[in-house]
């Protein structure tokens, strides 16, 4: 069983790059059911971030103006744009923004299984996460999913601070447009994706029943999956206990280590969903008239409510998993898929050694394996 040294050396540095990226994670948090709502803040302000024309309902106006609620038929959260009210000018449309009480670390990796999403001229949606106790942008931001009026597609992206020095260098990636590299950018426009799947966004995302969006935040680097749901891979389903990413194919989007150092530009992540109306990227008029006519707030915000019937998403369930062991233990608790959200995962420690001791314990294990087989 001895090898030359060289030859070892060269095995190992052959597989040392697939072990890193390759990792399984196990399942600690899942937002779903009759309690996915408890486990989320309402934004209860104006949208004063994004600057579109809406208010963020609370949680309390959420239920009682039927804007965000569990549909007892399907189990499944709806989150809307209010389309019964004619709005008054100056005055904003009702919308809702919700961010998870939990935040996730380097080393989580998250589903959500999506059956419609918002769209329609005005409509600014998203699925995101950024860090929720730093000063935006120095605790990064992740886009895992953004639409915007009728445009086809989607995109996706990261939002760092410019001395994190991240940018997205050599990804390995379905995405054939990248829009911007820069992770910083001028006005923080960050390093932009296009997800090319047609069933990406709006009608077409609709009508395939929406799909699942998979994030991976590892030190390796960030990856952004995306599957209609004829598509979604057997391994990811809302009762798995784990995902080995070598099971999820080529990401949609993807952000190598290389390019960004992802413990200095990002913090543990806060999810948010928001349905924005016009604000920084609906509203500009070399964006909103590439697929919508008029203009953003005076002919649709406050004019004809029914332009939002298509507003809202319907989320069947959030599920978070991680690489570190102790939050894994408490899985244990949390593991029943159709009641959910049990709160199991806020033993979920940060703890880098732990985490670099699973990366690092696969690569002896493979060459292991490998010499194994030269020795037949
Ligand atoms: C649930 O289904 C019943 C029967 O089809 C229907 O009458 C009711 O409106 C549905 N409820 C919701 C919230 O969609
Ligand atoms: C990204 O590039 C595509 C293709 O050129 C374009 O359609 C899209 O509007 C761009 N996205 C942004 C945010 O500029
Ligand atoms: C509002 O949108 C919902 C779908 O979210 C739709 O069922 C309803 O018919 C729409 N219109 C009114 C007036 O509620
Ligand atoms: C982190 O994990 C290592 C190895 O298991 C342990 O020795 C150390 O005490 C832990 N540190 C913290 C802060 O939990």
């Amino acid at each position: 069983m001895v090898l030359p040294r060289f030859i070892t050396a060269v095995l190992v540095l052959l597989i040392l790059p697939l072990s890193i990226q390759a990792a399984t994670y196990n399942a600690i948090k899942e937002y779903s059911g009759a309690t996915f709502l408890d486990d989320w803040d309402f934004y209860g302000h104006y949208d004063d971030k994004m600057n579109g024309d809406v208010n963020f309902v609370t949680a309390a106006q959420g239920v009682s103006e039927k804007l965000a609620y569990v549909d007892p038929n399907t189990s499944r959260t709806i989150l809307k744009v209010d389309n019964t009210t004619t709005v008054p000018y100056p005055e904003k449309r009702n919308a809702v923004r919700i961010t998870s009480k939990q935040s996730h670390e380097v080393g989580s990796l998250w589903v959500a299984d999506i059956y419609h999403a918002p769209y329609g001229c005005s409509v600014w949606p998203a699925f995101w996460s950024f860090a929720q106790d730093a000063a935006w942008p120095a605790g990064g931001e992740i886009d895992t999913f953004e639409g915007v009026n009728l445009h086809p597609t989607a995109q996706m992206g990261l939002h760092t601070e410019g001395s994190a020095g991240c940018s997205q260098i050599n990804p390995t990636q379905l995405s054939t447009l990248v829009n911007t590299t820069d992770c910083a950018g001028t006005n923080n426009a960050g390093c932009m994706v296009t997800n090319t799947n047609p069933n990406s966004y709006g009608a077409a995302f609709a009508q395939q029943q929406g799909g699942v969006f998979i994030t991976e935040f590892a030190e390796s680097g960030i990856s952004i999956w995306f599957y209609s749901r004829k598509d979604i891979p057997s391994s990811v389903t809302q009762g798995a206990t784990s995902i080995d990413t070598s099971t999820l194919g080529t990401p949609m989007g993807n952000w190598p280590a290389a390019g960004c150092d992802i413990n200095k530009a990002f913090q543990p992540q806060n999810l948010v969903f928001t349905v924005t109306l016009c604000g920084d990227f609906a509203r500009p008029e070399n964006i909103f008239t590439q697929t919508c006519t008029g203009k953003c707030y005076d002919d649709w915000v406050i004019k004809d409510p029914s332009s939002y019937d298509n507003a809202y998403f319907d989320i069947s369930y959030v599920k978070v998993f991680s690489t570190n062991p102790s939050a894994t233990q408490s899985s244990a608790t949390t593991s029943s898929g159709a009641t959910g959200t049990q709160t199991g995962a806020q033993a979920s420690s940060s703890n880098r050694s732990d985490k670099l001791k699973v990366t690092l314990l696969s690569v002896p294990v493979v060459v292991s394996a490998m010499l194994d087989l030269l020795m037949l």
